[in-house]
């Protein structure tokens, strides 16, 4: 069973910016602060797996890749606009001002063009 891995200060995410963090020696995820909730997602987008989630922006309940503005929903991963898989979300919790993200576990490759 994986643990929750200490990823940053709240304090340091800024409002409606993406922000890249490594979670684990696989996986990097783009982490979303909007208003009083935090959104952790994989970071490569499930479309062309390219690794720019964090540079996406946001619409409502969906973070938008910033390659080809399919969007996805940030309750449950799944894409308005594409028929592909879902992008990955991740389990936060804050404990004493800092975000804590959990890993999945799962096996991914990456492509970074
Ligand atoms: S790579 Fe994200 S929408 Fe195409």
């Amino acid at each position: 069973m994986k643990h929750f891995i200490k990823i940053c200060a709240i304090a340091d995410l800024e409002e409606f910016k993406g922000h890249k963090f490594q979670l684990d020696s696989i996986t990097e995820i783009a982490v979303f602060k909007i208003k009083d909730k935090i959104y952790a997602v994989d970071n490569v987008c499930p479309h062309n797996h390219t690794p720019k989630m964090y540079n996406g922006f946001i619409k409502k309940d969906f973070v938008v890749c910033p390659i080809h503005l399919y969007e996805f929903s940030l309750k449950d991963g799944k894409p308005k606009n594409f028929l592909g898989g879902n992008l990955e979300l991740f389990e936060t919790k804050i404990e004493d001002g800092f975000l804590f993200v959990k890993p999945s576990g799962k096996t991914k490759f990456n492509f970074d063009f």
